[in-house]
C-alpha cells in the first residue's frame, strides 16, 4: 500500500431515540433529528466516497443527498422509475458482500458510510463489515417506529472513542471503533 492509498472504512451513522428508534412511528423519515445531528451528518457525508442507502430510506428523502455517489440496496433494477444510467453517481446493488467489495475497489471508493435504514445497518453488521460508528441520541421518546436493529447475530465488543454534546436539549453524539 503506497502512503497516499486510503484504507477501506465502513462508517455507519445513525440517529436514535432514547428508546432505540431510527423513526418516530407516525411518518418514514429522519426529519425528527435536530439541525445539529443534521449538519453533523452531512459533514460526515462530505468525508465520504461513497453513501450507502436503502431503498426505502431513498425514497424516503426527496433528492437524496445529491449530488453525491451513491450506493442503493434493491432488488430491483428499477427506483422509482429511475434506472441506474439516468441519474449521475447512483448504483443499484443486490449482490454478495464479495460483489460489494469488488465494485468498491472497482470505483475507487475507500470511505463508506454506511447510512441506513434498519436492513441496510443489520446487513453490513452482520457481516463484520462495520469499522466505525457515530450514533447520535436525541432526547425523545417514541414508543413506536423502526428499532435500529433486529434480532440476530451481531457480535463483538465496541470502544468508545468520544462523547460530544451537540446542543443544549442534550443531543449526544457517540463515536465507536471496533
Ligand atoms: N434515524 C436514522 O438515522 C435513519 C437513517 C436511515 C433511515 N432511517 C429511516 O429508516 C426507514 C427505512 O428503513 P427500512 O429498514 O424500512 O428500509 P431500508 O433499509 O431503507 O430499505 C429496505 C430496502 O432495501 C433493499 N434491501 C435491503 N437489504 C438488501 C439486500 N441485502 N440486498 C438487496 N437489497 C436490499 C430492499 O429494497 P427492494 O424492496 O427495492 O428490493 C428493501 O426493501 C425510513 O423511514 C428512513 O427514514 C432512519
Amino acid at each position: 500500500m503506497t502512503e497516499n492509498a486510503k484504507k477501506l472504512t465502513f462508517v455507519l451513522v445513525v440517529a436514535v431515540s432514547l428508546d432505540g428508534k431510527i423513526t418516530n412511528g407516525k411518518k418514514e423519515g429522519t426529519e425528527w433529528t435536530s439541525k445539529e445531528d443534521q449538519k453533523f451528518f452531512k459533514s460526515e457525508l462530505d468525508r465520504a466516497d461513497v453513501v450507502v442507502l436503502g431503498r426505502k430510506t431513498f425514497e424516503a428523502i426527496p433528492r437524496p443527498l445529491t449530488p453525491r455517489n451513491r450506493i442503493i440496496f434493491s432488488q430491483s433494477p428499477l427506483v422509482k422509475g429511475v434506472s441506474p444510467s439516468a441519474e449521475t453517481g447512483v448504483v443499484y446493488f443486490k449482490g454478495s458482500q464479495t460483489k460489494l467489495l469488488t465494485l468498491l475497489k472497482k470505483m475507487k471508493w475507500n470511505r463508506v458510510v454506511v447510512a441506513g435504514g434498519a436492513s441496510i445497518y443489520d446487513w453490513f453488521l452482520k457481516n463484520k463489515l462495520v469499522d466505525e460508528i457515530y450514533l447520535t441520541l436525541e432526547p425523545v421518546v417514541f414508543g413506536s417506529g423502526k428499532p435500529f436493529l433486529k434480532k440476530g447475530n451481531f457480535g463483538g465488543n465496541w470502544t468508545l472513542v468520544s462523547v460530544k454534546k451537540l446542543n443544549e436539549k442534550g443531543t449526544l453524539l457517540l463515536h465507536y471503533k471496533k
